[in-house]
């Protein structure tokens, strides 16, 4: 067994909703463990507390009891601006709105958010165009993001959480918008940002074709996770992005 470090850990995490009299159980003691290099997937059905999850995993909600602990972190012992701080150097959000500044340029969207973490002038510069050659969009870079299609949105959205080298990636339906072939090239990158860069991915998908992606799938329902196979999930009649990429000639 490979010795390798939890970057993200859920212990008895439980979010309810509402009021005493009724109340929702979003997450029912969740616990989860991440280690770097590991992209997971949250598979289930809608209302099962996923989105719930990831706002909590990535320090956007305090959950209602349990713990969560990032980088060896406990996030409950942390003022607000704390962890505000452990949103901007430890977590990449890759969320459906994209949540990108129209009315600002590519690479000065990656800028801003380097220059919140502290980085400035030319080497936030140069590691926002190093990402946008990677996610191969740097031919937009000074484009306004108002003018971009829904996949070059995707891709700055990708290099934005990417920028500061988070420890842990959290995405939301990151394949959703995207045809076969951005699709794939979208689930390489992440799972080559896991690999390579160290990165853990915890992302939530309906889309059976980023399974052959994944190390780990996990199945959330009705605030109960539990552990599933992911080969049992993806037979060879399943969808892949290469089964249903358009083959040229
Ligand atoms: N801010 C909120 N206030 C009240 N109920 C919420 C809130 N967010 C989520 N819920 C409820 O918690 C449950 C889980 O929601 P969610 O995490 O969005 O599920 P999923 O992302 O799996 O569809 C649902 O019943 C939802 O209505
Ligand atoms: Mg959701």
């Amino acid at each position: 067994m490979m010795d390798r470090r939890i970057v993200l850990e859920l212990v008895g995490v439980s979010q309810t909703f509402g009021d005493k009299v009724n109340p929702t159980h979003a997450l029912r003691s969740v616990s989860l463990q991440v280690p770097e290099r590991e992209v997971v997937i949250i598979m289930g059905p809608s209302g099962a507390g996923k989105s719930t999850l990831l706002a909590i995993a990535g320090a956007l909600r305090r959950p209602t009891s349990g713990e969560v602990i990032v980088d060896e972190t406990p996030l409950s012992s942390l003022k607000d601006h704390a962890l505000a701080e452990v949103r901007l150097q430890k977590i990449g959000f890759v969320f459906q709105e994209f949540n990108l500044l129209e009315s600002l340029s590519v690479i000065q969207n990656l800028e801003l958010v380097l220059a919140k973490a502290g980085t400035r002038g030319k080497r936030a510069t140069e590691r926002a165009q190093e990402l946008l050659r990677i996610l191969g969009v740097d031919h937009r870079r000074d484009a306004r993001v108002n003018i971009l299609s829904g996949g070059e949105r995707q891709r700055v959205a990708i290099a934005r959480a990417l920028v500061n080298n988070p420890v842990v990636i959290l995405a939301d339906e990151p394949t959703a918008s995207l045809d076969a072939v951005r699709g794939g090239e979208v689930m390489g990158m992440l799972q080559k940002v896991a690999h390579d860069m160290g990165s853990a991915v915890v992302m939530v998908s309906h889309d059976h074709r980023v399974l052959p992606y994944s190390d780990r799938v996990v199945w959330l329902e009705d605030g109960h996770l539990e552990d599933r196979e992911p080969a049992s999930m993806h037979s060879a009649e399943a969808p892949t992005f290469a089964s249903t990429t358009v083959q040229p000639g």
